[in-house]
Order: C-alpha cells, then structure tokens, then sequence
C-alpha cells in the first residue's frame, strides 16, 4: 500500500545537506512497521516525505497508487484528512477542548453530522478504552492518558495510514505499553497499515517488520516471528551494531 522508490531528499541552504539517500521501501496493507536508527539518520524525514509534510528532492512515493506530489493543493489537503493519521511525542491536544472534543476535531473539520461524531467516538474509544476520560479536561489527565486521547484523534476517520514519529518518547515504560498495544489493537481491529518511527527496542517489538536507517540509507531489516521478547533481543542486538554507542540511539532534544 506504500511504496518508495529512489527517494532522495536534500535540504537546501548555504551548505545543501542529504539527509536521504536513495531509500527503497515497500509496506504491504496492515503491516506496522518499525522504522530505527541513530539521531540524525534520516528518520523523522523520511516520516514527514510519506505524510507529505515534506516534498522529496527525487524518487516516488505511492500510497494506495497515488503520489501525493502529484496532487493539487486541495487534493492534498483532502488527502491529508481521509487517509492519514498522525501521532508525534508531544500530544499536540488543544487546552480549551475535553478530551471527547479532541478526539472528534479531525471530525469537524471535515464537516461530518453530529450523528456520526458520536457513533465514532463512542466506537473507538471503546476499542481503546478510554470512555472514562472523554468528559476530562486535558490537564486532568496525565501524560499516558493524553497520548491515547491522540491516537484515538488520530484514527476517528479510520485512516488507512497512521504515521506516528516517537509517539512513547516522553513517557515511562508502563504508558509506553499501553500506547504500544492501542496501536497495536488498531493495527488488528481497522486494518491501519502503521508506521512507526521510534527509539525504543520495546516499543519497535510490537511492529511486524523492523526497518534500520543510518546516515540516511537502508542498512537492514528483521521480522518477528512468533515471540515478541526474541524480536526485542533481535532489535537490541542490531541496534548495538549500528550504533555502537547506546548514547547513540537514546533520543537527543
Ligand atoms: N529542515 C532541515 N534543514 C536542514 N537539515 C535538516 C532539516 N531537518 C533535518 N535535517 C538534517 O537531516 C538529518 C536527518 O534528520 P532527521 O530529523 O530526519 O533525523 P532523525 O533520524 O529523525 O533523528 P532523531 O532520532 O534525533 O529524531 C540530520 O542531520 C538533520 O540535521
Ligand atoms: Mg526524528
């Protein structure tokens, strides 16, 4: 359902930098795919090429047969709110809105009844279990919390790509656990085909398939068998490889 092919991005300025280098990907329709590497191998640009935040310098991108590079501007917009979903590290929730509201806002914004609002927002927030916190403010609710509210705003319109760049980066081992296991009941339950952008070994074990970067080209892949703590030991022992140092693959902000 995604492919890349040839992809090359350079960041333009005084001294032009290359930030991906020819990069070949193919993700099958509900694979949940890690995408790992050292700070600074490319990751969060290769993330914002396939949610069109950003434009490649060369090379295809396709999602469900469409280049998103081809589309005019309302397309893309249009685009944007159908068939994408989003989760980054900071929760990204408006202050003034409940939880409810949050998670319906991608909702409003493409004008759906309130009907429809409501049977959606009941749906998903069953499946994630978060009923309770719906009519919660979002200082009530604590950082675990906020990231679920999040994730249920990002898959309300039931996307057929969710995109999440260290979506466990600001919390603790527990709440990442059960971030890691909503998306993993979305990918299952929707369908999502998900990509994941993380840090995390623990985090990436619940992904089918984990792709390594480094200096913004592919250097291997691993796939999970049937036993997740094997994968996290295999992804443990490839990271020690392209590292080297640990400091290396721990988030740098
Ligand atoms: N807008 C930009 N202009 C110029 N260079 C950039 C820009 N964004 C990123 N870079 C450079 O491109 C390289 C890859 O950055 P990217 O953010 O994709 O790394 P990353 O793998 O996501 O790292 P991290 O794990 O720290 O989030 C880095 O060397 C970065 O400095
Ligand atoms: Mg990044």
């Amino acid at each position: 359902m995604l492919t890349i092919t040839h992809l090359n991005k350079i960041y333009g300025g005084k001294i032009p930098y290359q930030a991906l280098f020819d990069l070949n990907l193919n993700i099958q329709q509900q694979e949940f795919v890690g995408i790992m590497g050292p700070s600074g191998s490319g990751k969060t640009t290769l993330l914002n090429m396939v949610s069109t935040i950003d434009m490649p310098t060369s090379g295809d991108i396709l999602i469900n047969g469409k280049n998103p590079s081809k589309l005019s501007k309302e397309h893309l917009a249009l685009f944007r709110r159908r068939e994408l979903g989003f989760v980054f590290q900071d929760f990204n929730l408006l202050n003034t809105l409940t939880i409810g509201e949050n998670i319906v806002l991608p909702l409003t914004l493409d004008k759906r009844s309130v009907k429809e609002m409501d049977e959606r927002l009941q749906r998903i927030s069953a499946l994630l279990g978060i009923q309770d916190l719906l009519n919660k403010r979002t200082y009530e609710v604590s950082g675990g919390q906020a990231q679920r509210t999040a994730i249920a705003r990002a898959v309300i319109h039931t996307p057929s790509l969710l995109l999440a760049d260290e979506p466990t980066g600001n919390l603790d081992s527990k709440a990442s656990r059960t971030v890691m296991e909503m998306l993993e009941t979305i990918n299952q339950k929707q369908g999502t085909t998900t990509m994941l952008v993380t840090h995390d070994a623990q985090a990436a074990s619940y992904c089918h398939r984990v792709i390594f970067i480094k200096d913004g080209r592919f250097y291997n892949e691993i796939r999970r068998g049937s036993n997740r703590q094997t994968f996290y030991q295999n992804i443990v022992d490839v990271l020690a490889l392209l590292g080297g140092n640990t400091d290396d693959v721990l988030p740098v902000r």
